[in-house]
C-alpha cells in the first residue's frame, strides 16, 4: 500500500531521519517504535506530505507520490502528537468543523459524527466543552477527528502519551477493532514497547534517525535468540555494585535503573555466584534475581545499550 524508499531528512547538519526503508501492506498494523528524538515524527510528517524528504522516494500502490500527494492524503487519517482541538467548542461541535474540512455536510456529516461519538465513546459527552475533557478524553476526540472521512489507512503518532491507563486501554481496542472490523491499515508509532508488542504485525524499531530493526516481533526476538536476560534488585545499588557488572567479561548489555539492574549474558551462562560474590564485595543485599526470556524492549537495550523507556 505504502512503501518508503531510501528517506532522509536533514535538519541543517543533522539527519532527524537517515536512509529510512519501511512498507505497510493493506490490512496490516505496523508499529514504529522509537524513544524520543528517533524520528518518528518526522518519518509521518513525510508520509503526510507535510515535510519534503532531502532524499528517497515515496510509493503508494505502486505508484511514485513525492510529486502528487493528493490520492495519499484522500484515504489516509493523521492523528498528530500534539492534540489540535478547539477547546472552547463541545466535543460534537469539533467534529462538525472539521467534517466540513473535509467536504462533509448535511446528512452524511451527522452520520459520520454520530459514527465517530459511537467509536471512540465520547457519545454521551458530546455537548460538553473540549477544555474541560480530561487528557485521555482530549486523546480519544483527537483520534475522533482523523476517522471522519473514513480513512483506509491510520497513522497515530505516539496516541497514549500522558494519559490515564483506562483511556489508553479504550484507544489500543479501538486501533484493534477498526483494524478487524473495517480493515483498516494502521501506522502506530511509540516509544511504550508493550503497546507496540500488543497491537502491530510488523514492527520498524528507530534511534537516532536511524532503523535499527525490522520485522515481524518473532524475527525481531530472535535477534536475541542466544541471550538471555537478568534482573537484579536491591534496596539500593553502589558504584563499585555497577562498575563490577560494568566492566563483566560475560555481560554483554547492561541497564542501570533506580533500584534495578538488567543485564544480558549469553543463555549458557550462569550468573547467580558471581552476583552473589559481587554484592557480597560491594556490601549490599540482593532482593531478587529473575531470569526472563528476552522482549522487545531487551531487542532495543541489546542494538543501543540503552533503554526505551525516558
Ligand atoms: N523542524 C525541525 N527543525 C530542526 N530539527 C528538527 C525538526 N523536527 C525535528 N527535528 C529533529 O529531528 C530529530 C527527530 O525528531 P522527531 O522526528 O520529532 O523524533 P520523534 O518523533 O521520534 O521523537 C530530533 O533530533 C529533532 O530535534
Ligand atoms: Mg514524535
Amino acid at each position: 500500500m505504502l512503501e518508503l524508499v531510501n528517506i532522509s531528512k536533514k535538519f541543517k547538519q543533522n539527519y532527524a531521519v537517515r536512509n529510512l526503508n519501511m512498507f505497510i501492506e493493506r490490512g496490516e498494523i505496523v508499529g514504529l517504535l522509537g524513544p524520543n528524538g528517533a524520528g518518528k515524527s518526522t518519518a509521518i510528517s513525510i508520509m503526510s506530505s507535510l515535510v519534503e524528504p532531502t532524499q528517497g522516494d515515496i510509493y503508494f500502490n505502486n505508484h511514485r507520490i513525492l510529486k502528487k500527494p493528493k490520492p495519499l492524503r484522500k484515504i489516509t487519517g493523521i492523528v498528530p502528537q500534539e492534540i489540535a482541538l478547539y477547546i472552547d467548542l463541545t466535543a460534537e461541535e469539533n467534529l462538525q468543523f472539521f467534517g466540513r474540512i473535509y467536504q462533509l455536510k448535511g446528512a452524511k456529516l451527522k452520520e459520520r459524527v454520530n459514527d465517530v461519538l459511537q467509536i471512540i465513546g465520547l457519545t454521551d459527552r458530546r455537548k460538553e466543552v473540549v477544555k474541560k475533557f480530561s487528557g485521555g478524553m482530549k486523546r480519544r476526540l483527537n483520534i475522533g477527528v482523523a476517522l471522519l472521512h473514513e480513512p483506509e489507512l491510520i497513522i497515530m503518532d505516539e496516541p497514549t502519551v500522558g494519559i490515564d491507563a483506562q483511556s489508553r486501554n479504550y484507544i489500543l481496542e479501538t486501533v484493534k477493532r477498526l483494524n478487524k472490523e473495517k480493515n483498516v491499515t494502521v501506522l502506530y508509532t511509540s516509544h511504550y514497547m508493550e503497546e507496540v508488542e500488543y497491537l502491530c504485525d510488523r514492527i520498524y524499531i528507530m534511534d537516532k534517525g536511524n532503523l535499527i530493526a525490522s520485522g515481524t516481533k518473532e524475527e525481531i526476538r530472535r535477534i536475541l535468540s542466544g541471550e538471555k536476560t537478568i534482573v537484579i534488585k536491591a534496596n539500593r545499588l553502589t558504584e563499585l555494585f555497577i562498575n563490577e557488572l560494568k566492566t563483566h567479561p560475560l555481560i554483554n548489555s547492561i541497564n542501570v535503573e533506580e533500584k534495578q539492574i538488567t543485564i544480558m549474558v549469553a543463555k549458557e551462562v550462569n550468573m547467580f555466584a558471581d552476583l552473589i560474590k559481587l554484592a557480597e564485595k560491594a556490601s549490599l543485599e540482593l532482593s531478587s534475581v529473575n531470569i526472563k526470556t528476552p522482549t522487545l524492549e531487551d531487542v532495543f537495550l541489546h542494538l543501543t545499550g540503552r533503554a526505551l523507556r525516558d
